[in-house]
């Protein structure tokens, strides 16, 4: 029998599946553990690119420095029944809302959205592209999908 849709299940979305989302994922299970929350966690990217790979070092790094191993990750690239499996489908930026819309089943009950919607006062805004930056960036990026990922965490918990 397949998992029903009561229980949360969040997929993080970025480009490549190796500097974003895996951040955001790692961010995620740690609040949601914190939170005592039981959720299916997953990402994925919109490109091939980096299928079957880990994180960017540089993530894997910035995310050890909060405490968060991602090491064991490793990419898969997005696909139609994603719609069907997950409750949210959390995306990075306004590219990733177009390939992710480009690939949604007519009939699918979930519909992608930016992942800074659920900040207050980010609604709107990406999750910039540390891949060609530094790591500043890359910490950046941790602030954001770390922000996200208490806010979600949050509104998962609040009653309907
Ligand atoms: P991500 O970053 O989408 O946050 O994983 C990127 C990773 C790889 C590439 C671009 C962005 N790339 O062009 O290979």
């Amino acid at each position: 029998m397949g998992r029903t849709m009561t229980e949360p299940a969040v997929l993080f979305v970025c480009l490549g599946n190796i500097c974003r989302s895996p951040m955001a994922e790692g961010a995620f299970q740690a609040e949601a553990e914190r939170a005592g929350l039981q959720v299916t966690i997953e990402s994925a990217g919109t490109a091939d690119y980096h299928v079957g790979e880990p994180p960017d070092p540089r993530a894997i790094q910035t995310a050890r420095a909060h405490g968060v191993d991602i090491a064991s990750l490793r990419g898969r690239q997005l696909v139609a029944q994603d719609f069907h499996r997950f409750t949210h489908v959390l995306v990075m930026d306004h590219a990733n809302l177009a390939g992710a819309r480009a690939i949604v089943p007519a009939n699918a009950p979930t519909r992608p959205m930016l992942l800074l919607d659920l900040v207050k006062g980010r609604e709107g805004a990406a999750v910039a592209d540390p891949y060609y930056g530094g790591e500043e960036n890359f910490e950046d990026t941790w602030d954001d999908v770390s922000r996200a990922a208490r806010a979600l965490v949050a509104a998962l918990l609040a009653p309907d």
